[in-house]
């Protein structure tokens, strides 16, 4: 397909996923370990409610690796949350193959589940209200993770805790209750405490879908210092197709199947400047299949068949039926 190449000087993104990379290497023990730290093949998520059955998810292919920020956007039930449900360990698969750290999510003992939910990942929600007690402090916040799973009492619990605020930039607010922080404040601290206990993944799920453009940035700011300084791998679902400025990679999902993915490469400009340029590709699963863009397809009135022609090096796709030059009528 034609790639959009779009040109914005964004300094430090790359410096930044650099740095997680080099994090999450270090995590795992060596950069030969980075690949594939989720990955999800062929996954099917069927929910069945009064002998109706939704399709949420129909094979659904995608590789992430270790330290990486990734976005996820699709229209609302594309199938977002029911992804992140299941790779977060809330949530069953039908079929297909969901792997996380290698934890294979579709064979889970009710222990290690468990296990998988405490240690493995984090997890911030959309609603500000569901992800931190109101009658606790930002700081005792951030610590009771750390209490409730025995690790870091005391000082070394409170240097943690302080520490991560600082990262999310609301240390200054540390002994407030959510009900004296902004929306954003609440969010970014919600992110600290979804790390408090160093899991190897953090999932977001619209966290900025409650807040204003300016207040959103400052949440996506706070979840990319996480990933470049703790190297944690970073999940973020999001309506807001704006936040692909924000992140090196963007996937889209639409009806339960990645559909496309926007790529943002530095490249060292003409001035000696590094520029971001982003380019868009369609997916292509195991089997051949992808998913030709809305547009696309209503710029030719594509419908049912398509014609396919092999090139040296493209492959040309035309509608299937010809219109006939000569008469004018339709060539069936
Ligand atoms: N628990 C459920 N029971 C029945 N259908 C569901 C359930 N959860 C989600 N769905 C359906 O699955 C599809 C995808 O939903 P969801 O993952 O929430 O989409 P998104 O987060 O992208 O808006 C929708 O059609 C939705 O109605
Ligand atoms: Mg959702």
């Amino acid at each position: 397909m034609t790639a959009t190449a779009e040109v914005s000087a964004v300094p430090d993104l790359a410096t930044l996923q650099q740095r997680a990379a080099q994090r999450a290497a270090e995590r795992a023990g060596g950069s030969d370990r980075l690949r594939g730290h989720i990955v999800c093949d062929g996954l099917v998520r069927i929910f069945k409610t009064e002998g109706v059955e939704v399709v949420a998810l129909q094979g659904l292919d995608l590789v992430i690796d270790r330290g990486e920020l990734v976005a996820i956007v699709g229209a609302s039930g594309s199938g977002k949350s029911t992804l992140l449900n299941i790779l977060s360990g809330l949530d069953t698969p039908t079929a297909g193959i969901a792997r996380v750290a290698d934890y294979d999510l579709l064979a889970l003992s009710a222990r290690r589940r468990l296990s998988y939910r405490r240690r493995v990942v984090g997890f911030v929600w959309q609603q500000t209200g569901r992800n931190l007690l109101p009658y606790l402090t930002a700081r005792e916040n951030v610590e009771l993770p750390m209490r409730l799973a025995g690790r870091l009492r005391g000082r070394a619990g409170r240097r943690r805790a302080t520490e991560l605020l600082e990262m999310v930039g609301v240390a200054h607010l540390a002994d407030r209750r959510p009900g004296q922080l902004s929306g954003g404040e609440q969010q970014r601290c919600a992110v600290a405490v979804a790390v408090a206990n160093d899991p190897e993944v953090l999932f977001a799920d619209e966290p900025t879908g409650e807040l204003d453009e300016a207040t959103g940035a400052d949440v996506f700011g706070a979840l990319r210092t996480i990933n470049a300084e703790l190297g944690v791998t970073v999940v973020v679902v999001t309506h807001d197709h704006a936040v692909a400025d924000q992140v090196r990679r963007t996937v889209a999902i639409r009806d339960g199947r990645t559909a496309s993915e926007v790529r943002r490469t530095a490249r060292i400009g003409e001035d000696g400047s590094t520029e971001l340029v982003s380019e868009e590709y369609a997916v292509l699963d195991r089997t051949g299949r992808m998913q030709l863009p809305a547009a696309f397809v209503d710029a030719l009135a594509l419908r049912e068949r398509v014609r396919l022609t092999l090139e040296p090096d493209h492959v040309q796709v035309r509608p299937g039926q010809e219109q006939s030059q000569s008469d004018g009528g339709s060539a069936e």
